[in-house]
């Protein structure tokens, strides 16, 4: 059994998905063992409390710079003996040292195909560049923002009709999908970092 440690900044749809794949049995061997914000009223705070999943609100103003609080993050998800840090909409940079900390067992989940539209609003910069596809990306975190080996990605044909919320809302369904299939993969140990390649083994 593994266990997950969630950071989450919003509304937490990507952590109840997770929940409900571990709650379904689609994946077997791990529980969130706590989650974690830094915004005291994130909706996925709520969503862990219903399902008896511990959390902790860590408020950014209480700490003299990001280093110390990403410290005292790392402390806590270690504490828990966490195995597993998943980015579910956080939306803090994390610090270098952190992300070296937890190398390797470290995943974010993106909305765009990466190296395409890195950064914020990826659904925005996909529609004004004119795509015809886009989608989601389940990746390993290195120092570099979304840039890290690749995990799982699911592509999103771009309509005609879309606006930036059709989109968001159309991938969204699609990193449902992807991000409970990597954490799953990983779970059985069926994840292999080669260079800049994830391999399924
Ligand atoms: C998702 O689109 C995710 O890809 C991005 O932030 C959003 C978080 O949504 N990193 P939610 O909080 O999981 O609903």
């Amino acid at each position: 059994m593994i266990n997950l440690g969630v950071l989450a900044s919003g509304r937490g749809s990507n952590l109840q998905a997770i929940m409900d794949a571990i709650d379904d049995q689609y994946i077997k061997n791990a529980r969130v063992a706590i989650v974690i914000s830094d915004k005291k009223d994130a909706i996925a705070l709520e969503r862990a409390k219903k399902h008896n999943i511990q959390t902790l609100f860590m408020d950014p103003k209480k700490f003299a710079d990001r280093l110390m609080y990403d410290q005292e993050m790392a402390k806590k998800l270690e504490v828990h003996k966490v195995d597993l840090v998943l980015l579910a909409g956080y939306m803090r940079i994390l610090s270098p040292e952190f992300v070296r900390r937890f190398r390797g067992r470290l995943m974010n989940i993106h909305p765009a195909l990466l190296p395409s539209f890195p950064g914020l609003h990826p659904q925005r910069k996909a529609l004004e560049w004119g795509v015809k596809v886009t989608g989601c990306t389940v990746h390993f975190v290195t120092e570099d923002v979304d840039a890290g080996p690749i995990i799982l990605q699911y592509p999103v044909p771009v309509k005609k009709c879309d606006t930036e919320e059709s989109l968001v809302l159309r991938i969204l369904e699609k990193e449902h999908k992807i991000f409970p299939k990597a954490v799953k993969l990983f779970a059985e140990s069926r994840l292999k970092i080669v260079g800049r390649r994830v391999e399924i083994v």
